[in-house]
């Protein structure tokens, strides 16, 4: 069954900062007021570190993206990534594929989750999900795109959005097309990383194009690339006027990125993080990922996020050491209890850090 375009509310600017006023689609009036999202991370962006990031401040949080076919031919792997069952708080899931009836018979099947949107991917970059025309590929093919598009509206219960790139590369950037094609499809909102195909995860993302798609659509645009911390942030929505900003990178081992976007928008000063309180949020997060997926493997899962984390505190590295050392979950807790309770990363540190050690 298509969705019709219903009518839409304008949301007025509101917040700290000036946003392009948008049309609100009835089926997701919270939209209005949310700004802060966590982007769909694979391998990274799991249950338990949803959960980690939500007290910070997240309006939206995505799942992993999930293989339609994967879906359709019951992967139990696949099904795990799209766990959301009783979660709390506003969550997407997101799915990718190149063939529109794979697409629509995993928006089927995942009519019996529980989602505030169901999210396409039409940006990733990685070889295996090009080659088979998923992904960012269909920039490059928009007949395809859009079969796809319609198949999964058709069949999703739940709003479909969609996330994009700017373009297959920077000769072709096509985004403000893609988003009129998705805009007249009916998608409440479109998401943008500034980035091409092309680029992969190098250079940096382009704001101008984000900005060009913000005027261009009376959709909400949430922009993404290369947000890091409350000040890139601000600098991004006064930039491109985005309804929301999504943060991917930005926020592994530093959920706490959300809660200085909050104090942005709240107009707030940028708040100060506790040591202390990091090594319990890391605790939180060991716990959580060893009751997923065993002490050994939540270990190793937990590992991506402790090398992001405790930048900028003297002795840092010398904690990650000690935390790497280990496979063994009840120790990298103790670890952690121990520097939590010092309020000091150089416990355990026989001479004072030396001048080389990496923060
Ligand atoms: C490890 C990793 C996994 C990613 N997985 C996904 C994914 O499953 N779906 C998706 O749409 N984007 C994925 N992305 C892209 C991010 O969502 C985001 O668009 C990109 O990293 C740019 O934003 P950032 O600068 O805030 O990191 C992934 C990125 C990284 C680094």
């Amino acid at each position: 069954m298509s969705k019709p375009n219903q009518p839409n509310t304008i949301n007025p600017p509101s917040g700290n900062l000036e946003r392009k006023p948008v049309r609100i689609d009835p089926r997701v009036p919270w939209l209005a007021d949310t700004r802060r999202m966590l982007s769909p991370m694979s391998g990274v962006t799991d249950r338990p570190f949803r959960d980690i990031c939500r007290p910070f401040g997240v309006d939206m949080g995505f799942c992993e993206f999930a293989s339609a076919s994967g879906l359709m031919f019951d992967s139990e792997a696949t099904w795990r990534l799209v766990d959301t069952d009783g979660e709390e708080g506003r969550v997407g899931i997101q799915i990718f594929g190149a063939d529109p009836e794979h697409m629509a018979t995993a928006a089927r099947l995942l009519n019996k989750k529980h989602m505030d949107v169901l999210d396409i991917n039409f940006g990733c970059p990685a070889k295996k999900v090009v080659k088979k025309c998923g992904g960012s590929a269909l920039l490059a093919d928009l007949p395809l795109l859009e079969k796809i598009m319609h198949a999964v509206i058709d069949a999703s219960e739940a709003p479909v959005t969609a996330k994009i790139r700017t373009g297959w590369d920077e000769a072709s950037v096509n985004c403000n097309e893609v988003g009129l094609l998705l805009q007249e499809a009916g998608l409440p909102w479109v998401t943008i990383h500034g980035r091409t195909k092309a680029q992969k995860y190098r250079g940096e993302a382009n704001w101008d194009h984000i900005a060009d798609l913000v005027e261009t659509l009376d959709i909400p645009v949430i922009g993404n690339g290369d947000v890091v911390d409350g000040e890139s942030y601000r600098r991004m929505v006064q930039h491109t006027r985005c309804h929301g900003v999504m943060i991917g990178r930005g926020a592994i081992g530093h959920p706490w990125i959300f809660e200085q976007m909050r104090a942005v928008d709240e107009n707030l000063p940028d708040p100060v993080i506790d040591f202390s309180e990091m090594c319990r949020v890391t605790i939180q997060h060991i716990l959580g990922e060893v009751a997923l997926r065993g002490p050994r493997t939540g270990c190793y899962v937990v590992r991506k996020h402790i090398a992001k984390c405790f930048k900028g505190y003297p002795g840092a590295a010398h904690l990650r050491r000690r935390l790497f050392n280990t496979e063994d979950a009840d120790e990298m807790i103790a670890i952690l209890s121990e520097a939590a309770a010092a309020g000091d990363p150089r416990v355990g540190l026989s001479a004072p850090d030396s001048d080389g050690e990496q923060k």
